[in-house]
Order: C-alpha cells, then structure tokens, then sequence
C-alpha cells in the first residue's frame, strides 16, 4: 500500500475531533472528520476508509449503531469505539458489533496512537493474506477459466501451449463446457491477440448468408450487394478464426473452407483474385465428429484439417471438484451477491449442486447461481433450484468411459467418488472417513494418491491456508 491509510473521526465533541485531527495529523495518516451521524455516512460513500473512530454518543444518536452500519456496509472499513467512561457493556457492545477495538473516555493520546497503529497492522496482515491467497489461487486458472480438475488442469497447460504457436485446434465438450472461453483463451494468451479474435457461430446463418459472410463479397456479386465487403475470414487476418459448433457445416461449405485451411488464402463472392490471410483457426463442437465422418455427414478431409490438436474439456458432472470454486468465483463476480455478502453455501445447498447431472454445464450452474443469489437473504445461500429428476440418473454413477481396462475404470470411480465425498463434507476428513467406512490414514493415502487435497475443498480455504 503506498497511499497513506485514511482515517475517519466520528465525534459530535468538537474538541474531541480537534485534539484526533492534530493527533493524527503528526502521523503519516489522512484524517477526515464528521460530527453527525449522516455526515460520517457521507464521508463513507465518498471516500475509501482503512479505520474509523466512532464515539458512543454521536448528537443523540447510537455510535454503536453507526459501527454495525459501517461494518455491514463498509466490511473492509475497520472500526474502534470511543466508548464513555470506562463502560464495560458499551465496550462489550462494541465489540460485538464487530469493531476491532475500544478505547475508554477520557483518553491518552498515546492510547490512542497505539489502537490505531495496531488496527492498521492487523489489516496489513490481513490483505497479505489475502494476496497470499489470491496467488495461490491463480494456480486453478487460466486467463477467465478456473478449475482444480487433473484433466482441465492438462488443459489449462494445452491451451498455454497452443497459443505460442498456430496450430489448428478443435476444441470438443458437451454444451457449456466453456469450448468458446477456452478459444477465447488460446487468442488473447498468445501473439495473435494483436489480430481480432473472429467468431463465427456456423449454425446461426443458413448456407448462402455464411458464405457471404465468411468470404465477404465484391459490389455486385448478387442483387443486393451494392458495395464490396470485407468478410469474417479476412477480418480474422493476423487473429483468430473461431468456428463454433462447425458440425452444422454442409458438405459444399466444408469444401469451400477445407481450400481455404489449405491455401490461407480466399477469394471473394464474385471477386476474381485471392487474398492471403494469415489467421490461426480454432474449431468448435459439442458433437462427436468421427461418428459424423463415419455417418457420411462430415468429409474426412475436412475434419482431418481441423482436428489437427484436439482440446477435450469434461462435463462439470466428471469434475464436482470444481463446483465449490466456480462457485466462489460466481459469487465474487457477482455484482448483487457482493452487495448482499453472500459468501457462503449451506450443506443443502451444496450437496444439491454437487448431485446434480448439469446437463447445461457451467452455463447451467452459473444460471442456478445467479437465480440463487436473487433469492438468497442473510449471508448464505440455503438453497438452490436444480430439478430434482436426474437424481435418479446420478446415483447411478458417473459415465465412466467402458472401453477402459477394469483398472483404470476402478482408478476414474475412486476418484470420482473421494472428490465428491470431499465436495459433500466440504473437505472434512472425519466425516469423509465415516461416510466411506474407511480409517483416516486410508483417507488421508487415497486422497494424496489421487491427487487431491482436502483443504481445497473446504470453504474460503482454496489453496490451504484457513
Ligand atoms: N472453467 C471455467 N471457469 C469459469 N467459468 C467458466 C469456465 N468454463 C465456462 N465458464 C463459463 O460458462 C459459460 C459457458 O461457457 P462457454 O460459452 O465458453 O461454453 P461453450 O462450451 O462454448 O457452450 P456452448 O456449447 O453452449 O456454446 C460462460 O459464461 C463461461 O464464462
Ligand atoms: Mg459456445
């Protein structure tokens, strides 16, 4: 912090207010000081606060009150009581209330100066802490995408790789999986994030109007194009070319665009010379594409062209591990639940999110979350809406890949099962070891086996720590 801590004095005692202001003006503090009650919140609405000194008695009006205020409004604004007279339940009171220290009338100045600077020294620590905490956490992300999942975490590093280089990519993953974040990802970490990044949603426009808009088009090329214009394809030169849900291509347009992969280069409708571009492309698709080929409704060529790497990203049900962070990510990015201080699941709530099927994926989930926190009173959310149908469906298992060898199918279900059992007790080795009817050293071996680790999973404890 290099800006000077700012200081607020909350004294309807105009004397008091004289003897902190010069107090504090020999300190390397800025002090700001309000004698009533609505000009200290006029102050707080104005001004960023590292502490405040709030007297009981403000113009008849309950200090103490002022602190609960400041504190639910301004949590990261700490507060010290100047309490009357050596009274222990206003000092008890106070504290309660949330501030962080009390002081009794009439005071010394050094009193004073001591309360202060050790506030000021325990906030430090605190925001140190909390960096500490944020870097850590930036180990489950890549540029907007977060996960603690082993095979995201695999992609994560893919995705660093791929975008140093130009390489074709097709990206696969059920609806909401985060194909066009990942894409996204792949443009803007690497050196074509100077050129556009160009999507292209290849099942929003029928045929004739994707390829105008694809290849672009000379002045009267057809009825209707009464100027040249420039196309998607030509916009993606020295960026990226992103083909989303590229299964919904006909044949005659795949054709068309597996000559462009090949020649980086293109000609307009009704022009008659080729443009070069040099565009990285980035394919997308929540279909399996082999069975595609193999149904004669995808050309081999093309799909050889554009699965050139495959990025496969997992349905959220294959990663429950991940809920519990997607879910603070959500709840710090949400304008509302930060208004609210909602920063909590109750166990209903999360053992509801951590059953679910999520057909929709993370769409889904960020869709329940935000319904959620419209709803959600006090600082907790007590309780989502997610059909209940699937359950059924769930407790069946997770869509374990068959084609593997019993081993490695046994391995997938073991893990699946501990990051789950981790999710439903929030990282609680007692009653983890309970529920699995195993000893705690089983636990503590087949968690650590896995990968995994407990603290992760418990709650404002992402990366260790609490
Ligand atoms: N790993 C992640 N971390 C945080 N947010 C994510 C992550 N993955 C996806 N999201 C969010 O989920 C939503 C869906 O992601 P995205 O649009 O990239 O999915 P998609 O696979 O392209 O879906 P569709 O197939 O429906 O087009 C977006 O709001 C995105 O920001
Ligand atoms: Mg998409």
């Amino acid at each position: 912090m290099s800006n000077e801590p700012r200081l607020l004095v909350v004294d309807d005692d105009a004397l008091i207010r004289e003897e902190l202001e010069g107090l504090f003006a020999s300190q390397p503090y800025e002090v700001e000081s309000a004698e009533s009650v609505s000009e200290a919140l006029e102050h707080l609405n104005g001004n960023e606060f590292s502490l405040a000194l709030v007297d009981v008695r403000i113009g008849g009006k309950n200090g103490i009150e002022l602190t609960k205020r400041i504190r639910d409004r301004w949590p990261e604004v700490d507060v010290i009581m100047i309490t009357g007279h050596g009274s222990i339940e206003n000092a008890v009171d106070a504290m309660k209330q949330g501030a962080v220290d009390y002081i009794t009338k009439p005071f010394q100045a050094e009193e004073i100066l001591m309360a202060t600077q050790k506030a000021l020294e325990r906030r430090q620590m605190r925001e140190e802490i909390e960096y500490l905490r944020e870097q850590l956490r930036e180990r489950y992300s890549f540029a907007n995408m977060v996960s603690r999942n082993e095979d995201m975490l695999e992609v994560f590093s893919t995705l660093e790789m791929l975008a140093r280089n130009d390489v074709t990519v097709l990206i696969t993953g059920e609806s909401g999986t985060g194909k066009e974040l990942a894409s996204r990802a792949i443009h803007f970490q690497g050196k074509r994030k100077v050129g556009r990044f160009v999507a292209i949603n290849c099942a929003a426009l029928p045929e004739n109007l994707l390829e105008s808009e694809l290849f672009g088009y000379e002045r009267g090329a057809f009825t209707g194009a009464v100027s040249d214009r420039v196309g998607k394809i030509e916009h993606a030169d020295g960026g990226t070319l992103f083909l989303d849900e590229v299964e919904t291509i006909s044949a005659p347009m795949q054709a068309k665009l597996l000559r462009v992969l090949e020649e980086r280069a293109i000609e307009r409708l009704g022009g008659n010379q080729k443009i070069d571009v040099d565009m990285r492309v980035v394919a997308a698709t929540n279909e399996n594409l082999e069975e595609l080929v193999k149904d004669g409704r995808m050309r081999e060529d093309f799909y050889y062209r554009i699965n050139v790497v495959p990025v496969h990203l997992p349905p959220l049900r294959e990663r429950v591990e991940d809920i519990p962070l997607l879910v603070s990510e959500f709840l710090r990015g949400n304008p509302l639940a930060r208004e609210k201080g909602l920063n909590r699941l109750s166990d209903k709530a999360l053992n509801q999110l951590s059953t679910y099927e999520w057909p929709g994926n993370i769409r889904e989930l960020s869709n329940v979350m935000e319904r959620a926190i419209l709803r959600a009173r006090g600082d907790t959310i007590r309780e989502v809406d997610v059909p209940t149908g699937k359950m059924g469906e769930r407790n069946a298992g997770p869509k374990l890949n068959f084609e593997l060898p019993l081993r490695e199918y046994l391995k997938g279900a073991e893990r699946d099962y501990l990051s789950r059992l981790l999710t439903k007790h929030q990282g609680g080795i007692t009653p983890c070891a309970k529920q699995a009817a195993v000893d705690q050293a089983t636990l503590h071996r087949k968690i650590k086996a896995h990968g995994l680790r407990a603290n992760d999973f418990r709650q404002n404890g992402r990366g260790g720590g609490s």
